[in-house]
């Protein structure tokens, strides 16, 4: 590999999506990888430093994870954080011992700036503890460069060696020059010039797909969501017609959505490759004809997306690489050591089992989602594409409450349609994280001009969040409100009264099934 890397070794801490964030903000390229990866591989891929996340475990303890000793003798400097920075003192012949007191949360640190890591940063600062087990005694060959109250040795070096080690978190916010010390061991210790961009990302994902295709068939689920989307893209621009995109249509996407990936992909769009797009609404609303009950709709929903699949991959015949959109978040989630897990979306989740390939290719798997998006625009996919919201796969089956009918998806489409447009008109688009409409199953009566309804009530969801495990309801403006539900009344017929859903995550989920 001839990019400078630096390889994050998981102890399965809390915050390890967060160091990879940080590093690759400071534009060096990284990778998370399980702590038992094995040396060979660790030599092999020459990174230019290595940092050893944090981890719940006890170090002392002997099912705890450990590396190998050795990696401490190849001349890579090591940064260890919190239960990194105790294993790296433990295996060298330091003392790891309970804390008297445990520290969590805002802490007083005092550091030696004239040290590598704390190079340029005050001599009284504040970090991120988050532990109750400590260092007690540095390895010998380690001086102490800070300590706390508590702490009597919060971070050291070995500076021949070039081994460094934290007990806080420096790639959490809180810990207030977090990012100096991590740019300090970047810099100083690995000496990275840092110019890695996500342009390069691109780059040398299209140069790297290249050479692992050859002359292979490609085959992509591609559903218009933004992940899969850029992995189209990057795919069509590394392997042009050799790549062919399924999209099925399953009648439950936004207003004109279908359409208008379409026209992005299809024919008429701007990439090189083959677009089949599946018809298959009627197939859908047949099977869930009379179902009321949404775990019930999302399993129909996904069995029937996977035999859709499947009749349209038999068709193409065998193909030699499977391209999925799997972002780092779903990598994270997989959890500790383990490969990771394919998307639980009803859209991807089944894939790998119905359709004959030699190998998955995943070219988004290192990335966040906003880098993900980055990559989009830098690929040239259209904004409406990048910045496209959250949105589930088995679509408005959840949300619309009650059995899925054709007439209930328009309903609830064009009431979306007009609150999307609204909200945008107004300028919340981008400031609530996740908003649509969703239809009740109640219906009321009502009256309009001279008229007695008896239609369906919609409801108006917008939240806010950061990622999505919780949610605030969005403070939108009534005059808002007010235009969006004058018009859904006037403008879709079969709803007759609007209400905005002031609820949060917890105790409300975001959909609406
Ligand atoms: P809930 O309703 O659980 O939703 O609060 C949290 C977030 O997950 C999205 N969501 C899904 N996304 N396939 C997806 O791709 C699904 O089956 C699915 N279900 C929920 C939802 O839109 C929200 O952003």
């Amino acid at each position: 590999m001839d990019r400078e890397m630096i390889l994050i070794l998981d102890f399965g801490g809390q915050y390890n999506q967060l160091i990879a964030r940080r590093v690759r903000e400071l534009n060096v390229y990284c990778e998370v990888h399980p702590y038992n990866m094995p040396i060979e591989k660790i030599k092999e891929m020459n990174p230019k430093g290595i940092i050893f996340t944090g981890g719940p475990s006890t170090v002392t303890d002997d099912d705890a994870p450990k590396c190998d000793k050795e990696l401490f003798e190849l001349g890579i400097p090591v940064l260890g954080i919190c239960y990194g920075a105790q294993l790296m003192n433990y295996l060298l012949g330091g003392k790891v011992a309970k804390a008297p007191v445990r520290e969590y949360g805002h802490t007083d640190v005092e550091v030696n700036s004239d040290t590598t890591l704390f190079r340029h940063v005050s001599e009284k600062t504040v970090c991120w503890m988050s532990h109750t087990i400590y260092i007690a005694e540095a390895a010998p060959g380690f001086e102490v460069t800070a300590k706390t109250s508590v702490c009597p040795v919060a971070a050291a070096q070995n500076e021949e060696k070039k081994l460094y080690c934290v007990q806080f978190h420096p790639e959490v916010s809180h810990t207030v020059e977090g990012n100096k010390m991590l740019e300090n061991f970047l810099k100083r210790a690995c000496k990275c010039s840092c110019d890695w961009k996500m342009d390069s990302f691109v780059e040398t994902s299209i140069r790297e797909i290249r050479e692992k295709v050859g002359n292979g068939k490609v085959l992509c689920a591609l559903s218009g969501g933004v992940d899969s989307s850029v992995a189209a893209v990057l795919l069509s621009k590394a392997v042009g017609k050799q790549l062919t995109c399924v999209f099925v249509d399953h009648g439950l996407l936004r207003k004109n959505e279908g359409d208008e990936v379409e026209a992005v992909f299809g024919p008429e769009g701007n990439y090189d490759l083959n677009f089949i797009r599946v018809n298959a609404q009627q197939r859908f609303y047949d099977k869930l004809a009379g179902v009321e009950e949404p775990e019930r709709k999302r399993k129909i929903i996904g069995e029937e997306f996977i035999r859709v699949f499947e009749e349209e991959a038999k068709k193409i015949g065998a193909v030699d690489f499977l391209v999925q959109g799997t972002i780092y978040p779903d990598v994270i989630e997989s959890g500790l050591g383990k490969s990771a897990v394919i998307k639980s979306h009803h859209n991807v989740g089944g894939l790998p089992d119905c359709v004959d390939f030699k190998e998955i290719i995943e070219p988004l798997r290192l990335l966040f989602k906003d880098e993900v998006r980055k990559a989009g625009l830098e690929l040239g996919i259209p904004e409406h594409l990048v910045f496209r919201q959250p949105f589930p796969g088995p679509g408005l089956a959840i949300r619309i409450i009650g059995e899925v009918t054709a007439e209930k998806v328009k309903l609830v489409q064009d009431a979306d349609h007009i609150f999307r447009q609204e909200m945008a008109r107004a300028g919340f688009d981008r400031s609530a994280n996740q908003y649509f409409a969703a239809l009740t199953n109640m219906r009321s009566v009502g009256c309009m001009g001279d008229e007695r309804t008896y239609d369906y009530a919609c409801v108006l969801r917008a939240v806010t969040t950061t990622d999505f495990m919780t949610a605030e309801f969005a403070e939108l403006p009534w005059s808002l409100i007010g235009r969006v539900s004058s018009r859904i009344v006037n403008e879709v017929k079969g709803i007759n009264r609007v209400m905005y859903d002031c609820t949060g995550k917890p105790p409300a989920t975001i959909e609406y099934e």
